[in-house]
């Protein structure tokens, strides 16, 4: 069945202390609204109204522009009643809302799947969605009558402190029959702790219209529930959500050694037979394959590595790895570096945005930037490019087969041709023919002893 959703996403987020507006703040390595978008989409709707209010142009450079949203704006944040009001013009009054809090990035879309289910199936005019917490502080507690059923929600502010007892929670999410939600919301007061309009109240209002209420009690999703509201929570977040990411990767046959240090971004993947070593950051649009060995210590964003490479303590951002290329340790690549098959850059090497040609080996102390380097050339130790001149950046090309001696420096622009070799400690400055051997020594001044 079809549903459209609203994300309440307008408050500033207050007890975050922060600038940004909360649900710009990321977890996992997404915006915390992201999350939420995502589930709600997994869940089967393509139809979202997102509340804005408080920086909501923030809010919408964060957000990938690969799908539509709409987006309803509330300029002053009176309530999450007043919020989803502002939604009333975007939606269709026939058919099912979900309306869920912009601040639970938790949520999964299998858990919303089946509160829609339990929704529809139950006939209800109106569904909330609870969880029993074993500290529920700061949520609105579910009242219940004494036969079990919905009363009512209070929210922390409002409650007594036999009420304050109940560990019987409000999440935030829930489904409404549109039409008669944004009747009730017209009722709806703000004579409160909080002078607030709270969205929980039209299910009293609802009630009180002797309409019929559902709860939908995910016991088995408490964590699902659980709202960012500080920088603490935010972190509980991120550690549910990476154990998470870390368990389907280990149940879809990758080995983590350790997970508990072990932080991989929601959108990355790994494959199978791949083995991940403590102390591990795989983040942004990372894809990891087959038989790979990452780690320990390396952190590797926005990079695509193929089957059975190694990278060894070391950094990679924005960089492609062919088949079996080893990396570190202690390797910096970064800016749209490629490396072909089989690979090597070892310690202290330094790569920006470099081609670097298949069984090709850097394997120390090299600094190699703006370079299209062939096939099987050796690197030696300390080699430079010297690819900028205080003002531009130019680039060095070394063909198939060269060998470059140790501490050779290239001053680029320059090429190295097919073959070609270079003496040890040479400073090169202009290009060096297929197959030449070029070498810049300076003469020794030999000087005896007692001998001026
Ligand atoms: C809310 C619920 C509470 C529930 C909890 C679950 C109300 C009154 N209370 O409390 O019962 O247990 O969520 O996490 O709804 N927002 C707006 N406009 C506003 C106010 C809020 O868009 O005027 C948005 C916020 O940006 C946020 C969401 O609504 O994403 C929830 O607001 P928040 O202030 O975090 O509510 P809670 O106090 O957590
Ligand atoms: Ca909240």
């Amino acid at each position: 069945m079809d549903f459209s959703a609203v994300i309440l996403a307008a408050g500033k987020g207050t007890r975050m202390k922060s600038d940004l507006p909360k649900v710009a703040h990321t977890v996992a390595g997404r915006p915390i609204l992201q999350h939420v978008i995502d589930a709600i989409r997994g869940a089967g709707s393509s139809d979202i109204v997102l509340v804005l209010g408080f920086g909501r142009e923030i809010i919408m450079e964060t957000l990938p522009k690969t799908y539509p949203l709409k987006v309803a704006i509330q300029e002053q944040q009176l309530g999450t009643g007043h919020a989803l009001m502002q939604a009333e013009n975007q939606l269709s009054p026939e058919g099912t809302i979900l309306v869920t809090n912009g601040d639970t990035p938790l949520l999964r879309s299998e858990t919303l799947a089946e509160l829609l289910k339990f929704h529809w199936a139950s006939g209800a005019e109106a569904t909330v969605m609870t969880a029993i917490l074993d500290n529920p502080q700061g949520y609105g507690r579910v009242i219940r009558t004494r036969g079990g059923f919905f009363d009512r929600i209070v929210e922390e502010k409002d409650a007594s402190s036999e009420e304050k007892q109940i560990r019987e929670v409000n999440s935030g999410t829930y489904c409404f029959q549109t039409k008669s939600v944004f009747q009730a919301l017209r009722d709806l007061k703000n004579d409160n702790a909080q002078h607030e309009y709270y969205l929980p109240d039209v299910l009293k209002i609802l009630r009180r219209w002797r309409k019929p209420i559902a709860v939908y009690a995910a016991d088995s999703a408490q964590d699902e529930v659980k709202g960012v509201n500080d920088h603490i929570q935010q972190a509980e977040a991120e550690h549910i959500l990476r154990q998470r990411k870390n368990r389907q990767l280990m149940t879809e046959g990758v080995t983590i050694v350790d997970p508990e240090t072990t932080y991989i971004d929601a959108q990355v993947t790994v494959e199978r037979d791949t083995k991940i070593l403590p102390g591990t950051f795989l983040t942004g649009n990372t894809s990891i394959g087959k038989n790979c060995l990452i780690g320990p210590y390396s952190c590797i964003a926005d990079s695509e590595i193929a089957d059975g490479c190694v990278i060894r303590q070391s950094w990679l951002q924005n960089v492609q790895l062919d088949a079996g290329a080893d990396v570190g340790p202690f390797a910096n690549l970064r800016n749209h570096t490629e490396l072909g098959k089989n690979v090597r850059v070892g310690s202290f090497v330094e790569v920006k945005k470099s081609h670097i040609g298949d069984d090709t080996q850097v394997p120390h102390l090299s600094y190699v930037g703006d370079a299209q380097i062939g096939r099987r050339v050796n690197i030696g130790a300390g080699t430079v490019t010297c690819n900028y001149d205080g003002q531009l950046k130019h680039e060095t090309i070394i063909a198939d087969d060269a060998f470059i001696g140790s501490n050779t420096n290239l001053i680029a622009p320059i090429r190295v041709g097919a073959g070609a070799k270079t003496g040890a400690g040479s400073t090169l400055t202009e290009d060096v023919p297929d197959g030449a051997l070029a070498v810049e020594r300076a003469e020794a001044q030999l000087r005896l002893k007692n001998n001026k």
